[in-house]
């Protein structure tokens, strides 16, 4: 028999349904609700509130697992391969060889952006935002692609592989583009024969004169980080893509919306924040524990940065693989970065405070994500940029959930109002 919740209000009995996951998450069916008890559920930030069914990403905070489509982040990160990991929290599948192939030509025949397109760059001041410029940018594809962009969920559905290679390989572009415009430098265009990541490093570090050739570590681990970031469930960015996506906004509008969701230091924006906060305590030669005894002050501005998270009360998992690909790219690479050592000594501190183990704070992936872009020669105020490229696929996935819904609404929440209640207008003249 199918579970029921009951909830008694004023002495009366509401029976409200039980829904199960596939994992074994339950929740109780709200949805009802307003319209048998004229009550909404509150629940500030969302931290109790399942938004929607999704097939995409399985999250445990508890537990620290996360899984795409069924599969561990520990096996997928075995076999670096991004455009792999597109295409599975994508499609659902692992590709075989011969899809593997098509979706990698797919991406790479629309990795050039439209020449007009480079006079928005031009626009912009040099020292711009990286993050401000991407948004824009990328929502612009909406007006260059109207095609691919009708804002009718049936059409833009019916060009849905190529607005989603579009996605995935302009970000990146542009992400490059970016870079070379902020430093004066020509633009590099993509080649059709590179990889994803190489066709990467090519757009940022090669010269007219001299093609940039990345070593196999550099590639294998810039993979690796666009992997780890694929994809991460109802975060503040993937809700605020589905949102926007639900007013039946284009898969480029909504993908803007969710760069700049990303953009801010709680979320995607801490991966700067991390490399800051390790710079400074390197540059005043202490030893950390200035930012740890302000951390532990509660201050919101305070935080110790690539520490704790919404969901994991647990390691993140995808923490533990960067923690440990950081020893192996910089030992690959000959280099002897002091900030990894700082990072990991504040990582030895923090897990040792009682303020950190009682709140569960343990370090996220940002916290060892910037070193390792540091020693790929990817300066910090483009870290932010590399999440948004790595998490375009999860952008992606997650629209097409909400487009594809036959049964999807407007996501449209409700509020208790807590302002004056209602007053006559007094004339300007009247008014003391
Ligand atoms: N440093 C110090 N104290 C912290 C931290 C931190 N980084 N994070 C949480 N706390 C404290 C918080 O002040 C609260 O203390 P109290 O119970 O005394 O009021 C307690 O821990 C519980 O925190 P919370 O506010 O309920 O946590 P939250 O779920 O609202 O916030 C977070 C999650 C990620 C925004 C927060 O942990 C944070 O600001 N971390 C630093 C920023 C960061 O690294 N963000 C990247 C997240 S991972 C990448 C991504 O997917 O976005």
């Amino acid at each position: 028999m199918a579970k029921t919740a009951s909830l008694r209000l004023d002495d009366k009995e509401y029976p409200l349904p039980v829904m199960q996951g596939t994992e074994g998450e339950m929740a109780i069916d709200t949805r009802a609700l307003r319209a048998t008890t004229g009550y909404i559920a509150y629940d500030q930030g969302y931290g109790n509130t399942g938004s929607c069914e999704s097939a995409i990403t399985f999250l445990d905070g508890d537990n620290g697992i996360l899984r795409h489509r069924g599969y561990p982040i520990e096996q997928l990160a075995q076999f670096p391969d991004f455009g792999e990991a597109a295409y599975l929290v994508i499609y659902g599948e692992l590709p075989n060889a011969t899809k593997r192939r098509e979706f990698g030509l797919l991406l790479r025949k629309n990795a050039a952006i439209e020449t007009q397109m480079q006079k928005i760059f031009e626009g912009f001041p040099k020292d711009a935002p990286p993050m401000a410029m991407l948004s824009s940018i990328v929502a612009s594809l909406a007006a260059y692609y109207p095609q691919l962009a009708t804002n009718n969920f049936e059409k833009d559905l019916q060009n849905f592989d190529l607005a989603a290679a579009m996605a995935i390989s302009k970000v990146r572009t542009i992400g490059a583009m970016i870079y070379r415009y902020q430093r004066g430098l020509p633009y590099v265009f993509p080649k059709q024969e590179l990889p994803f990541c190489d066709n990467f490093l090519h757009m940022m570090f090669s010269e007219p004169y001299q093609d940039y050739v990345a070593q196999p570590e550099v590639t294998r681990a810039l993979n690796l980080l666009l992997l780890l970031h694929a994809d991460h469930e109802q975060n503040c960015s993937t809700s605020t893509v589905r949102m926007v996506g639900s007013s039946a906004a284009n898969l480029f509008t909504s993908i803007s919306a969710g760069i700049c969701a990303l953009a801010g230091p709680l979320h995607g924006g801490a991966n700067m924040a991390v490399m800051q906060m390790l710079q400074s305590i390197y540059d005043e030669h202490d030893d950390g524990s200035r930012f740890i005894a302000a951390a532990k002050s509660g201050s919101k501005t305070h935080r110790l940065m690539g520490f704790g998270h919404a969901v994991y009360k647990n390691f993140d998992p995808r923490a533990k693989i960067i923690g440990k690909a950081c020893d192996n790219v910089l030992k690959k690479l000959g280099i002897n970065d002091p900030l990894l050592d700082i990072a990991k000594h504040l990582e030895e501190v923090a897990l040792k405070d009682d303020y950190f183990i009682s709140r569960k704070l343990y370090p996220n992936v940002d916290f060892y994500s910037g070193i390792i872009m540091r020693a790929l020669g990817i300066p910090v105020n483009m870290f932010t940029v590399i999440f948004a490229i790595g998490r375009t696929p999860g952008w992606i996935a997650n629209w097409r959930e909400v487009a594809a819904n036959p049964k999807g609404r407007i996501y449209r929440p409700r509020q208790i109002y807590v302002g004056p209640v209602e007053r006559n207008y007094v004339p300007i003249a009247q008014r003391a």
